[in-house]
């Protein structure tokens, strides 16, 4: 962890309270971060959250910037929902994830359905990726330019980009987006590769594989949506960060972070599991100085994809539907002020603030004295399941997870009994 003498120096103010992303940079992290979707700023009590920039550093268009809104004919471009997005964040000061730039869903099927040749092709992604990227050229802190490449038993997915071109799209991609705007981080963009697995594996063989043909790869996003009771252990998911770094990227960050409830209501316990899991997460990543910080996919359940996407299922993010926070909001503000404090302390005899000080004004008093939530339950123990963004819709096999059991594909998405 890097220290900061700005953050430690708003934080040991005291009367400040500390938020997630103020207590994030504290901790040494560039951001604590959330998704938000347009039609969500028109509810007044949950965009003054949203701005609260103490909160909130850095926000991901949910949608506006995918290639249905972006370019929904061939060289039609179309900017209004993610230019709302953007605009809003630099009023506030925020920074920017931008998503997405290839993605074989939520693709208009003048792309998906043509008939191309791999020239036509390598055309269209670049002509694409040159002008979404220079529209926002300098507004992104980083890209998401490929994402979901690879499906969940750990090979290639079969896309119109995949089937015309293999796996040459993704360094197409790259090297278009790279030249369109030199100074935003570039990232691969997946799920389920945040723990130990053939789709981990591949994902470094896509970085890799963009290294070799000479385009340039700065992140990997591991969306990371999760399954209360499922995450896998700290250590694989530390281990997994590092890996990435070691494969030559030059950071990591979870992207697209929430940890759902795969039946409803959420019992008491439950809500002490997802404050657990997201602990788990947020240490993860505490543990990597590469991963510079966490982005939530929203932070409201009311706001969530998951009901839609998987019936029955939710109550997934840190605000409850109310915008009240949960157990899973004190577990990860906890860890950070922990960590925060912990950075501070350690190098309080290089500043003048006394570490005392800082310690006592970073850590809000109901955190303080909540215990981070026991582990006796922790998950997967045997052969369970983690079922990840894949593990509800689709889903035709047993209730109960048996290892190796064959994928079921239905709406984007596969099922997999891990
Ligand atoms: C949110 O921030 C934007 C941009 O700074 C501002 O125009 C808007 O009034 C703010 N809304 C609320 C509810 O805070
Ligand atoms: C949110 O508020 C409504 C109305 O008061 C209530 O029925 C509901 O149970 C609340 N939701 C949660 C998660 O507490």
């Amino acid at each position: 962890m890097r220290f900061s003498a700005a953050a430690a120096a708003v934080l040991a103010i005291p009367g400040v309270s500390a938020n997630l992303h103020q207590l994030a940079v504290g901790a040494g992290k560039k951001f604590f971060g959330s998704a938000t979707d347009n039609g969500e700023l028109s509810d007044a009590a949950y965009l003054a959250i949203l701005n609260d920039t103490k909160e909130f550093g850095q926000i991901t268009p949910g949608n506006g910037q995918k290639w249905q809104f972006t370019e929904p004919s061939q060289g039609s471009f179309s900017y209004t929902a993610g230019d709302q997005i953007v605009n809003l964040a630099k009023a506030n000061g925020q920074l920017v994830r931008c998503h997405t730039l290839v993605w074989h869903s939520q693709l208009p099927s003048w792309v998906s359905s043509g008939s191309w040749t791999k020239d036509q092709l390598t055309s269209i992604i670049q002509t694409h990726i040159a002008n979404e990227v220079g529209h926002y050229k300098g507004q992104c802190y980083s890209w998401d330019v490929v994402n979901e490449a690879i499906d969940d038993s750990g090979v290639y997915r079969t896309s119109v980009f995949y089937n015309v071109l293999g796996t040459d799209f993704i360094p197409i991609a790259f090297k278009a987006a790279a030249a369109a705007d030199p100074a935003a981080k570039l990232y691969y963009n997946d799920y389920n590769i945040e723990y130990s697995g053939a789709k981990h594996t591949r994902a470094l063989e896509v970085v890799d594989i963009v290294q070799k043909a000479g385009a340039r790869i700065d992140g990997v996003g591991l969306q990371a949506h999760f399954i209360v009771g499922s995450v896998a252990s700290q250590s694989d998911l530390t281990n997994v960060l590092q890996s990435y770094i070691d494969a030559g990227v030059s950071e990591v960050s979870y992207t697209e972070l929430d940890i759902r409830f795969s039946s409803l209501p959420a019992s008491a316990s439950g809500l002490q599991q997802q404050a657990t899991d997201y602990s788990t997460v947020t240490k993860a990543c505490l543990a990597v100085a590469e991963c510079i910080g966490i982005t939530i996919w929203d932070f409201t359940d009311k706001y969530s994809w998951i009901p839609s996407t998987f019936p029955g299922q939710g109550a997934a993010l840190l605000y409850d539907e109310n915008f009240s926070k949960k157990p899973a909001w004190t577990a990860v503000s906890s860890v950070l002020a922990a960590a925060a404090t912990g950075v501070a302390t350690a190098t309080a005899t290089t500043i003048a603030t006394p570490s005392t000080t800082l310690a006592t004004s970073v850590v809000p008093t109901s955190t303080k004295t909540t215990a981070a939530p026991a582990t006796s339950t922790t998950a997967s123990s045997s052969a369970a399941a983690r079922w990840a963004q894949c593990g509800g819709k689709g889903w035709t096999g047993p209730t109960t997870c048996v290892s190796g059991s064959t994928c079921t594909y239905q709406n984007d998405y596969y099922s997999q009994c891990l």
